[in-house]
């Protein structure tokens, strides 16, 4: 077989299956190439997500009130087009899933059981136990058309003739061509001291689109799960305490054995992700321990994936608290991409974390996530049914990548951005750690990482924004200020931009980056 391909899917998550599974529905003849470094079905992050999926299913909802609280956890910052696309195809897309086989919990007559997660204000959660992305990753994996060819890999390079994609290189070496590549490629969190992401989300699909001319958007906003099972000796990962104990009715308590989440917002356990996560750094700060208490729930029934985590660390959660710490979770800022995933680079398409459709705004809404996977993987798929396959007559020669491991500047890094970008932010945090990044630039590049790209663009776009809106939160500008409201673009070779309604303006020269 040659090594060209009609469209190449760059990731085997939620969103990476749903490109293939609804462009195969439309163009079966296509040839189409899936890169991974693990099989499909435990690829990515989606297998690691516990909550569930937010749809607008219960007869007392609407997709008008799953984007009501979906604009309101995104501070002014959602693209309201892209979250009515989000909640109105949602159950449909849901629906697909179970056709396919997806077994989520029900109640005794057959209807789906819906749990309830923070700032949403009815129960929409659709679940299978606390393992939910396990079984959406397991039904999509199973029924991968036979067609797909699986490439296992890792993505070192887009490569572009003129202005468009015309293929890919991988591992350093190795050139696939390809007219249409899709990134699906996840999020950030394993270059942050503690998060919930798994091995390998390190950013790259973004560094790589970014060095092939794509818009970069919102970098700035990461989003901090409130409840990480504060567990030493780990690395960076740390195991995840789902949001719906708390929807379920567990409460944050301190070493007093007081819930002090009312201190801090109206809604206290239940407030949005931004402000819970907040204020257990600031409970912290204040010299208190934070605490998960689910002694009431049935933990090891209906959270069994907790209760083995739990068990594993050495705790038992039906006999004492739990000690938790926010960790790096999801990342709201991506490629920019339209509502069908089109990136600005023609053959560049975008979806799931690694891309920015405009859903999420300054703050994810809790289990909008998988649902964002499916519905604008979907999108792509359709879209891409109708691209043009025309394939360039050779493929340009790109210098090769050494790939090594440095666990000890990955380590530094990891240090640098938890402390400069951090749940809280000042300009000369942020400017400690740019400065820190540069000192390891030579030795991060010379092991073919993008970190230093990736962790300069976010910070130098949280350098940017002068405000606090969202997980985006800093000690030197503590108010959300509506001359801010609007997003922070990086386009290589530009200052950073502010595109807004009220500010068109706002430039700055802060983008320092390192293309290879
Ligand atoms: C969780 O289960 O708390 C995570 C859900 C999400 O990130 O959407």
């Amino acid at each position: 077989m040659s090594d060209r391909f009609d469209v190449l899917v760059i990731g085997a998550g939620v969103a990476g299956m749903s490109v293939v599974h609804s462009l195969y529905e439309q163009a079966p003849q296509l040839r189409v190439g899936m890169v991974t470094l693990q099989a499909p079905g435990q690829a990515g992050a989606t297998p690691w997500a516990q909550g569930g999926v937010a749809v607008a299913w219960g007869d007392d909802d609407s997709p008008l009130l799953h984007s009501q609280d979906t604009l309101a956890a995104g501070a002014g910052l959602c693209r309201r087009e892209a979250v009515d696309v989000l909640t109105s195809e949602g159950p449909q897309r849901i629906q697909e899933l179970l056709d396919l086989g997806a077994h989520f919990d029900t109640h005794q007559d057959g209807t789906l059981e819906l749990t309830r997660e923070a700032a949403h204000q009815r129960r929409r959660v659709v679940h299978c136990g606390d393992a939910s992305g396990r079984e959406m990753a397991r039904a999509l994996a199973r029924a991968l058309p036979p067609g797909v060819e699986l490439i296992y890999g890792q993505l070192t390079r887009i490569i572009t003739q003129g202005s468009r994609v015309v293929g890919v290189q991988l591992d350093g070496s190795r050139s696939l061509a390809s007219p249409q590549v899709v990134l699906a490629t996840g999020g950030v969190g394993q270059l942050f001291a503690a998060t919930t992401n798994p091995a390998g989300a390190e950013g790259q699909g973004l560094a790589l689109a970014f060095e092939a001319g794509a818009q970069l958007r919102d970098l700035e906003f990461v989003q901090f799960h409130p409840t990480a099972l504060a567990v030493q000796g780990t690395g960076a990962n740390l195991p995840l305490l789902t949001e719906a104990l708390r929807g379920e009715g567990a409460r944050l308590i301190d070493e007093s054995g007081e819930a002090f989440m009312s201190q801090y917002h109206q809604a206290a356990e239940l407030a949005p992700r931004d402000v819970v996560a907040f204020a257990l750094w600031q409970h912290r700060q204040r010299g208190h321990q934070t605490l998960l208490d689910a002694r009431a729930l049935p933990v090891a029934e209906r959270f069994g994936q907790v209760h083995a985590l739990c068990v594993k660390a050495g705790f038992d959660p039906a006999t004492q608290p739990l000690p938790v710490t926010p960790a790096v979770h999801y990342h709201m800022g991506g490629v920019e991409v339209d509502l069908w995933g089109r990136t600005n680079v023609p053959g560049l398409w975008a979806c799931g974390e690694v891309s920015s459709t405009g859903v999420h705004g300054a703050n994810r809404l809790a289990s909008n996530s998988l649902l964002e996977g499916l519905v604008f993987g979907h999108r792509v798929g359709q879209a891409l049914a109708g691209a043009d396959f025309r394939q360039a007559t050779c493929l340009p020669a790109v210098p090769p990548i050494e790939l090594r491991q440095d666990p000890l500047a990955m380590a530094r890094v990891r240090e640098i951005l938890w402390s400069g970008l951090g749940l809280a932010r000042s300009q000369q945090g942020m400017e400690k750690a740019l400065a820190g990044l540069d000192r390891l630039r030579p030795r991060l590049l010379a092991c073919g990482s993008t970190a230093h790209t990736v962790a300069s663009l976010m910070l130098s776009s949280g350098l940017f924004r002068q405000e606090s809106r969202g997980a985006h939160r800093r000690l030197d500008y503590t108010q959300t200020s509506p001359h801010w409201a609007g997003h922070t673009l990086l386009a290589p070779g530009q200052a950073a931009q502010l595109q807004s309604l009220t500010n068109k303006e706002a430039v700055a020269d802060v983008v320092r980056t390192s293309v290879r």
